[in-house]
């Protein structure tokens, strides 16, 4: 069911990434409402429509700020702060939500919890619609295409740097000892030595050291897709960046205000013997977060669903036409390799 109403809020608006989100928002033909907390820096972006400053900690304001919008995009993180407040206030609004969580405890717990209160206000509730969590899920679904169900599923993630933002890296310190690794269909703590391996992308990056990591991609995929092992790896020397305290954040260098970091992501799903693979690679792993996000909710928003409940992307779009769509601007060779 399509709707005619535009305006979609986006909270933390002055945020890195949710610049991203805004600017892709507007391209597809939204009117993007800033809200934050601080109603000079929601001027400072010189949108049309006025700021709406609200606190998560404050319910009333969230409910003035997302009074008469069509949907929520949440870019305000560590989302262990506010994705339960301002889910909460979206589905008081029968907005749709979608957030850029990379927080696996974060997106268990919104999956689990608003389900329910999400089907019964007629909204989704899309949690890490985002280059982790988001991405990783598309690509598995595309890869998977008519099985539901699978042996073993492989991310495999190439970044040739990571410089992170200032909310990467609260975010990070808030969730330490949150996260968790997706083997034998149930998710438990980390070994204490993260597994490595040697992995082959195609040129120019050929192979590459990888480091196991925990992503919100375990949980979106473990959501819908029938499987025992989910697996994150992603290159060591990226791991090494952010653990780095003295890594910058990352710089504008295109007229999208993206970074030159360069990403390239590889699904394999396996079943029986047979592997089916899909592929992605494109600039700026914050970069893409705003198509992926805002792509969410056209398609939220569009004919094209019948969104209720909580769900993640590989779940409710479809797969192939979504990552189709972001050639060649923000992905390319998305499909197979
Ligand atoms: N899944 C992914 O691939 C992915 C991709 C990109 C980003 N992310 C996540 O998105 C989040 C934001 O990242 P970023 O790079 O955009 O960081 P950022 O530039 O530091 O922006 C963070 C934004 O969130 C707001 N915020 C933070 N805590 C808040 C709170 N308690 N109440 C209200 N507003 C709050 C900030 O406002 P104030 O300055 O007022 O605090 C700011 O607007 C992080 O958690 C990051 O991990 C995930």
């Amino acid at each position: 069911m399509s709707t005619e109403n535009k305006l979609v809020a986006v909270m933390g608006a002055y945020g890195h990434t949710a610049k991203f989100v805004l600017t892709q928002l507007s391209e597809l033909g939204f009117t993007p409402i800033p809200v934050g907390r601080d109603r000079e820096r929601l001027l400072a972006l010189g949108l049309d429509q006025p700021p709406r400053v609200a606190d998560v900690d404050d319910p009333d304001s969230l409910d003035r700020a997302f009074a008469g919008v069509a949907a929520v995009v949440n870019c305000a993180g560590p989302f262990i702060d506010t994705a339960v407040p301002v889910a909460e206030a979206a589905i008081r609004a029968c907005a749709h939500y979608v957030d850029v969580a990379a927080e696996q405890a974060v997106t268990l717990d919104l999956l689990a919890r608003f389900d329910e209160p999400a089907r019964r206000a007629g909204v989704a509730v899309v949690p890490a619609m985002a280059f982790y969590g988001g991405l990783g899920d598309l690509l598995a679904t595309a890869a998977a295409a008519d099985w539901t169900e699978a042996d073993d599923v492989q991310v495999a993630i190439a970044l040739d740097s990571w410089l992170p933002t200032v909310g990467s890296r609260r975010t990070g310190a808030r969730n330490a000892g949150n996260h968790v690794v997706y083997v034998d269909g149930r998710f438990v703590p980390p070994p204490s030595v993260r597994s490595t391996l040697n992995w082959k992308f195609p040129d120019p990056i050929g192979e590459q050291q990888l480091t196991e990591m925990s992503s919100a991609d375990q949980v979106t995929i473990a959501h819908h897709l029938r499987t025992p092992r989910i697996t994150v790896h992603i290159s060591t020397g990226a791991l090494a960046d952010i653990k780095d305290p003295a890594t910058p954040p990352p710089v504008p260098v295109d007229e999208l205000g993206r970074s030159a970091q360069t990403f390239q992501v590889d699904v394999v799903v396996s079943r029986g013997g047979e592997q089916r693979r899909a592929s992605a690679s494109g600039r700026d792993i914050y970069g893409v977060s705003g198509p992926l996000a805002a792509g969410a909710v056209a398609r939220l928003l569009g004919a094209a669903v019948t969104p209720v409940g909580a769900v993640t992307a590989g779940e409710l779009f479809d797969a192939r036409e979504f990552l189709r769509s972001l050639e060649p601007v923000h992905l390319s060779r998305p499909i197979g390799r």
